[in-house]
């Protein structure tokens, strides 16, 4: 079979697709708004470069090595112990779990843009019953809408990587940071930019304690799409000779800024505009509709496209969530794309119709269990075991499973002497701080 390969710019803003989406603009700034502002981001930017980078680059490597699905991958480097590592590479399920509320919430999206033309709320109050509406009675409008985001991922999936992955990539992402950048540059006119900029990098250690930490790891990964296999399987179909170092810096680099950038917007425009930044998913739901309606007819317009730039990014990274599957069918299986885009398609499909109706009043009630409903346990089971779990397999298997001669021979002449402090924090730091955060999610510490 023809392997198809991602041209050297196709696989940075394919990679940067994956990793900058729903996370970086609907989550960082509500968490961020959560956990108190600067303090809090100065120690997600510190996890970033110390446990984000070094798994980026760890996840791109085995991709790159293995070139293959992710669990040939995972048994091609590890021929000795293929039957236990191949395990390793069924982190791409995480992606498909997670799918089943990220395709949900990009219907929500897809709602927003076409309410945001018709009316917007006029106070918070009124937003807030919209938006609690949509998510307890309508399930009509959720369906049609999950539906439409799950015709639009299957079909790019089933285009392939090149016509469909970095096509789709190489138009959405530009027009994404358009839209943020000429939106942003609008926030750095208005009176309270220096406001939000406090908010965002002045801190306040007072409003930390040890769950801003675990907070902080976990929302790296997400948004970094590490532990999922997505990266990995982009990898995969580099160029030999890539330099992953350089791809894993524009990645994390990227990712990183628009998530800096969207929150500095946000928090611009709810200060400006006197609106209360609503603590919670609501941020983006609630807050800013209200927020966007102050601001007259600019606001409809700043409105629509915000929400088109959000709904790109979560598209991008949806795609990135399936792919590893699909290419797992596809090599393990002998699958054709077609099939297996429209099988992993279904399954996250379905799987999102019972997560709208987890929230559905009268369905709610038999959809919960332990004071937590499907949508939730998805979204907690993924974050605080699937992915911390991923990074930790992926962290010991570089470490101390594929030969530390082969590692070098790759990666010393680009890391150079940071080769040295990269293998002791994927060998020791990395593990640690996984094993930590996974403890502190399941409640046991
Ligand atoms: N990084 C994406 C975000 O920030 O929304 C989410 C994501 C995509 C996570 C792909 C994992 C993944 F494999």
């Amino acid at each position: 079979m023809k392997i198809e390969r991602f041209t050297k710019l196709g696989f940075i803003l394919a990679a940067a697709g994956s990793a900058v989406g729903l996370g970086n603009i609907w989550k960082f700034p509500y968490i961020t708004g959560e956990n108190g502002g600067g303090a809090f981001v100065i120690i997600y930017l510190l996890t970033v470069l110390l446990i984000g980078f070094s798994i980026m680059i760890a996840e791109i490597l085995i991709g790159y090595m293995g070139r293959l699905d992710t669990v040939s991958s995972f048994e091609v480097l590890a021929p000795k112990n293929k039957n236990i590592w191949k395990f390793g590479g069924f982190q791409g399920l995480a992606g498909l779990f997670i799918m089943i509320f990220y395709s949900v919430v990009i219907g929500w999206i897809f709602n927003y843009i076409v309410t945001s033309i018709t009316s917007l709320p006029s106070t918070v109050e009124e937003a807030e019953s919209i938006f609690s509406n949509m998510l307890h009675t309508e399930f009509l409008t959720q369906l049609l809408y999950h539906t439409l985001a799950f015709f639009w991922i299957t079909y790019v999936l089933n285009k392939g990587l090149k016509g469909g992955i970095e096509k789709m990539n190489m138009f959405l992402m530009p027009a994404l940071m358009i839209i943020l950048l000429g939106m942003f540059s609008y926030a750095t006119t208005l009176g309270a930019f220096s406001q939000a900029f406090e908010f965002m990098f002045y801190p306040d250690w007072s409003k930390i304690d040890s769950g801003a930490f675990v907070v902080a790891v976990g929302h790296a990964f997400f948004t970094l799409s590490l532990g999922m296999g997505a990266i990995m399987t982009y990898s995969a179909s580099l160029e030999k000779n890539s330099n992953i170092l350089k791809n894993a810096f524009w990645v994390v680099l990227l990712d990183t800024s628009i998530a800096i950038i969207a929150g500095l917007m946000l928090f611009t425009f709810l200060y400006e505009y006197g609106s209360i930044p609503s603590k919670g998913p609501g941020l983006v739901f609630i807050s800013l509709p209200a927020v966007f309606y102050e601001m007259g007819v600019l606001g409809n317009f700043f409105s629509i496209i915000f929400f088109i730039a959000l709904a790109f990014a979560g598209l991008t990274s949806s795609v990135s969530l399936v792919e590893p599957m699909v290419q797992y069918f596809i090599d393990r299986f002998r699958w054709s794309r077609l099939k297996a885009s429209i099988s992993m398609g279904m399954f996250f499909w379905l799987f999102g119709i019972v997560a709208i109706l987890s929230n559905i009043d009268g369905f709610k009630e038999s959809l919960a269990w332990g004071g937590k409903n499907f949508f939730d346990w998805v979204d907690y089971v993924t974050a605080a075991i699937m992915l911390p779990l991923g990074g930790l397999v992926m962290a010991i298997f570089v470490g101390f499973i594929i030969p530390k001669s082969q590692v070098e021979s790759i990666l010393k002449p680009q890391l150079k002497w940071a080769f040295a402090p990269w293998y002791f924090s994927l060998r020791y730091l990395t593990p640690i701080a996984m094993f930590i955060v996974m403890l502190s999610l399941v409640g046991i510490i």
